[in-house]
């Protein structure tokens, strides 16, 4: 190669074994108008799980929430149910809510000219609109969302008609659990928060769901991790296999960074369950990750092509929260398998615009599954 000259893509003219797969193309994590493309196609089509429904604890508590391009004001009602609605003035569509979360009375009010939306979406007040009879205040109410509660966390589409909540998100656990009835006995709708982190990532979504769905980097960078779950030291794609779930290993007492006792066991997890590790990956933006004194729960919020907030709950007992229980080496373990996944996302990202990865990369055996993800993302955004 003479000074100056790149080499050539690694697979161009080549044909790949069968034993290996091809990635995605390296555009597919830079290109807006592909990241466009999966906001209309994906964020704004499936169930996106965006608030836990424990955080909205009174009439009136809100939240606003980014899914795909559109802002989304999540709020109890009167009737203590959860709503849903476009963030947007149905007056001259500017934004009712900018705070991330807070509180109001009794209603949504507008501060350019102070239109007003009830808790349960209706236009409630309008200055002069007794001279404007023309408005109908139901057609002129926000636009709704469609909700669902599910593992306490509020579900919402976008869609005008979602895709079967059971099928795609349930149907999604289930396959990776092999039973509906598996995440049952972790009761995750009853447990509460103990602590909360938000990673701000410099890289495409589906680096991280990609990171998330194997195991091949387990032995490399996560020495707390496969400390706790040995299997995971050999590189296979556990994570996604675990139907039998990893085990702790021998002298591990609890899911904690060092190994030590953890927290009061969730009673109803299955003798079979015990001292075991359960990963979910639920498309597009969730990880469900099981152990027998908690759950730690991921949602992802992709805010552009190259960024993505991910909200990490770490849930435990109720007794166990309100208890003033030290959850700090339980916490501690996926905060580090955290902070190492998402510094490889990051490292990953820097090489999506490279030449030499414009025709993407290569999936080992053990990553093979990430290529049925990619089959899944083309399918709906060509
Ligand atoms: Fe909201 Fe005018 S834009 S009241
Ligand atoms: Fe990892």
């Amino acid at each position: 190669m003479t000074t100056g000259e790149l080499s050539t893509p690694a697979t161009e003219g080549q044909s790949l074994p069968d034993s290996l797969r091809e990635t995605l193309a390296g555009h597919y994590y830079t290109d807006p108008a592909i990241f466009r493309a999966e906001q209309d196609n994906i964020f704004h089509k499936t169930w996106f799980c965006a608030v836990l429904a424990a955080d909205l604890d009174k009439p009136g508590a809100f939240e606003t929430v980014q899914i795909g391009r559109e802002s989304v004001i999540v709020t109890r009602a009167r009737d203590n149910s959860v709503r849903a609605y476009l963030n947007v003035c149905r007056h001259r569509g500017a934004r009712l809510c900018t705070e991330e979360k807070g509180e109001v009375k009794r209603s949504f009010q507008c501060p350019y000219h102070a239109w007003t939306y009830g808790l349960d979406g209706k236009l409630i007040a309008a200055p002069n609109l007794g001279s404007m009879p023309d408005v109908d205040k139901v057609e002129y109410g926000l636009h709704t969302v469609h909700v669902r509660e599910w593992l306490g966390y509020v579900w919402l589409s976008l869609a005008e008609e979602p895709p079967s909540f059971t099928e795609t998100v349930i149907g999604d656990v289930t396959t990776r659990l092999g039973s509906p009835d598996a995440i049952v006995g972790y009761d995750v709708e009853n447990l509460k928060l103990g602590r909360r982190i938000s990673y701000d990532v410099t890289a495409n979504w589906k680096q991280i769901v990609e990171n998330f769905m194997e195991c091949y980097h387990c032995a490399t960078i996560h020495p707390e991790l496969t400390e706790v779950l040995p299997e995971f030291a050999d590189g296979l794609a556990a994570q996604y296999f675990v139907g039998h779930g990893a085990e702790f290993g021998e002298e591990i007492k609890g899911f904690t960074v060092d190994g030590s006792e953890g927290l009061t066991r969730i009673p109803g997890v299955a003798q079979e369950q015990d001292r075991r590790y359960y990963a979910i990956t639920v498309r597009p933006s969730v990880f469900i990750n099981l152990v027998p004194d908690h759950v730690v729960f991921h949602r992802m919020f992709p805010l552009t092509a190259e960024r993505t907030l991910v909200v990490c709950d770490w849930l435990y007992l109720p007794e166990v929260v309100d208890s003033g229980a030290d959850i700090d080496r339980s916490v501690e373990l996926f905060h580090r398998v955290n902070v190492q996944d998402f510094d490889a996302c990051e490292r990953c990202q820097l090489a999506m615009d490279s030449r030499s990865y414009e025709k993407g990369g290569v999936l080992v055996p053990s990553e093979h599954h990430i290529g049925e993800f990619h089959d899944w993302v083309r399918d709906r955004v060509g």
